[in-house]
């Protein structure tokens, strides 16, 4: 019998996620909640012998091996707990908690239940990523002590909820900087977080000065072992000049290796090896890197894989998220503080 599958969050993600697991051909769709009709009809549209039931604690009494959530991002951590404590997997879109406490409740969900546990950080298995790895792993490069990489998003999300800290956990730097910072820690391998220093932006003022508002534009720096740094900057509704401008490089002593979008896309990236002033192309487009993740797990499924300790790694990604929204907060408080004393 093929795993079945609950999907809670059938938005645009969810669907296509969907559709990615069920085109592998080895799991079933046998749930779907949304409390939205329209998305549930969609959704009905991929997966018609789905059964849709009326809320999350109806999936959770229903007999299914796993869910795949996609749901508001504020929902991610505590969803996944549930399910796991119900012994079911979990693929969870990103990010997977609103900060560090909130996700790490999620890991040691899946580790005490044993259970398969994935963060659908779709970039990791994209053709340019893979390949800049394997060209940072061969050692080619020499000592790489720098990676600045960037995600600059010419509209910015367009559901309400991405902009209430509540519901997101914050703005461009959860949404777009999680998946650059775990791109930079995971090619670097993990290097141990020394130093991080941020700063957040919103309608052009630092967010310090802008209420309750969440930023639009992020840039991060972080310090790491080995005498590396890594910076990121990230945006929403940046005059771009196209839809996104997203890139990066790692930089090594003997020598580099860089990607990029093509034409402003958010699908098509070119990858590349560089040493002076000469370059290697190490991939183009087309890649079809998105459902990877997704299709992943569904097979992982099939095998019966159980909770896998990788994971715990991602987490370091949220240390840096923390450390940066803290300094802010902080710097509000301050802010109120000045204020109020004046
Ligand atoms: N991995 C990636 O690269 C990637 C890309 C896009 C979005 N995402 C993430 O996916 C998540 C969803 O993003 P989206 O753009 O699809 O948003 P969306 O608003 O289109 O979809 C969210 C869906 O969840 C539904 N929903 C709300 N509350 C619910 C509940 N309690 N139970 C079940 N469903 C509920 C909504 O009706 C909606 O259909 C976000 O956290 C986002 O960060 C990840």
């Amino acid at each position: 019998m093929r795993p079945r599958i609950g999907f809670l969050g059938t938005g645009w993600i969810g669907r296509h996620r969907m559709q990615a697991m069920l085109d592998t051909g080895l799991v079933e769709a046998a749930a779907l909640v949304d409390p939205s009709e329209e998305c549930v009809a969609e959704a009905r549209r991929i997966a018609p012998e789905a059964k849709v039931l009326p809320s999350f604690e109806a999936m959770l009494e229903s007999d299914l091996d796993a869910v795949a959530i996609a749901t508001p991002s504020a929902l991610h951590a505590e969803q996944a707990v549930a399910a796991l404590e119900r012994g079911m997997a979990v693929f969870c879109q990103k990010p997977l908690g609103r900060n560090l406490a909130e996700a790490k409740g999620a890991i040691e969900a899946a580790r005490q239940a044993d259970r398969l546990l994935a963060v659908d950080l779709s970039y990791r298995r994209s053709a340019f990523a893979q390949a800049m790895v394997q060209r940072i792993r061969s050692g080619t490069l020499g000592h790489i002590f720098a990676a600045d990489l960037h995600f600059h998003n010419a509209y910015g999300p367009d559901k309400p909820w991405f902009y209430d800290a509540e519901l997101s956990g914050g703005g461009c730097l959860i949404d777009l900087g999680v998946h650059l910072i775990d791109l930079a820690l995971w090619g670097l391998d993990w290097p141990e977080i020394e130093t991080v220093s941020g700063r957040l932006f919103s309608k052009g003022q630092p967010l310090a000065n802008s209420g309750t508002a969440v930023e639009d534009y992020a840039l991060a720096r972080i310090d790491v072992a080995g005498g590396r740094t890594i910076t990121i900057t990230c945006s929403w509704h940046l005059h771009a000049g196209q839809d996104a401008s997203i890139g990066g490089a790692f930089h090594g002593t003997d020598g580099g290796t860089a990607f990029r979008n093509v034409d402003g896309s958010f699908y098509d990236f070119k990858a590349q090896a560089q040493a002076g002033t000469s370059r290697e192309i190490l991939c183009d487009p087309p890649d079809d890197w998105g459902r990877r993740e997704a299709a992943h797990f569904a097979e992982s499924l099939v095998k019966g894989a159980r909770f896998d300790p990788e994971w715990e790694r991602h987490l370091q990604v949220f240390h840096v998220i923390d450390r940066i929204y803290r300094g802010e907060r902080q710097a509000r408080t301050d802010e109120c503080g000045a204020s109020a004393g004046a």
